[in-house]
């Protein structure tokens, strides 16, 4: 089975809006690999954050990819301004339109040259990216309801992330796991030890006193969670 790569992705909703060129310099200094950015639209869920512009302006300053959650009703209706902003990656949820709709807007993403992914809100199990897994090349499993930072980790939702590498695999293929919602040092080597390889850290990144300590702390946690599942 392909083995994806270790990716600690800090969620820019923490990030100092009111310092954000400096924080993006001190985040990519630190050494991550990717870089989280949640647009909301107030409809999907109950708060609005920020749009295309400043993910375009983002992704101009940083060397690292962009990769942009979609909570929101019609994500279909900008993925050519994201791929014209420099999003590496898309997500949208399972539950939005219907199944048909999904498809196309994966296939989509994909043709446009993104990677193509779909997130499961707490009250979704893994079936619910079955029929869309072969479209696929990452699956986020949400630790917190979406709409904010700062929320206390769900670990009861660590199985789906076995369940969703699980339907993956009977589909003939593979995806990378992404978890999102109250990830820190304490709870990351859990996640990595269950099977996911992608991690947002909000809140536990931007509120750390020095980012590539707190990077580095995170690392190693993922790591350490990765060969324990690896020596089983
Ligand atoms: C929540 C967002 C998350 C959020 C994570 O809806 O999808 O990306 O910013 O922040 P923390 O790590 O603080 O939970
Ligand atoms: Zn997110």
């Amino acid at each position: 089975m392909k083995k994806h790569p270790l990716i600690i992705n800090p969620s820019l909703l923490s990030a100092d809006f009111l310092h954000l060129e400096k924080d993006l310099k001190e985040t990519v200094g630190a050494g991550v690999e990717m870089l989280h950015a949640d647009v909301m639209d107030g409809v999907y869920v109950p708060n609005i954050s920020f749009g295309f512009d400043i993910i375009g302006k983002i992704a101009s300053i940083c060397s690292v990819p962009v990769d942009v959650h979609m909570m929101t009703v019609a994500p279909w209706d900008y993925l050519d301004v994201l791929k014209e902003k420099g999003a590496y990656s898309v997500t949208i949820h399972s539950d939005v339109g219907d199944v048909c709709r999904r498809r196309d807007t994966l296939a989509r993403i994909r043709t446009l040259g993104m990677r193509a992914a779909v997130a499961l809100k707490p009250a979704f199990p893994a079936e619910a990216v079955s029929d869309v897994i072969d479209l696929c090349d990452m699956v986020l499993v949400m630790t917190v309801e979406p709409g904010f930072g700062g929320q206390k980790f769900k670990g009861d939702m660590l199985p789906k992330i076995r369940d969703v590498k699980r339907i993956a695999e009977r589909a003939g293929t593979t995806v990378s796991v992404q978890v999102d919602g109250g990830v820190n040092v304490e709870n990351i080597g859990l996640c990595s030890e269950t099977g996911a390889d992608n991690f947002v850290v909000g809140t536990a990144f931007f509120g750390a006193e020095n980012k590539k300590e707190r990077y580095e702390d995170l690392r190693e946690a993922a790591v350490c969670g990765a060969s324990r599942s690896a020596r089983g």
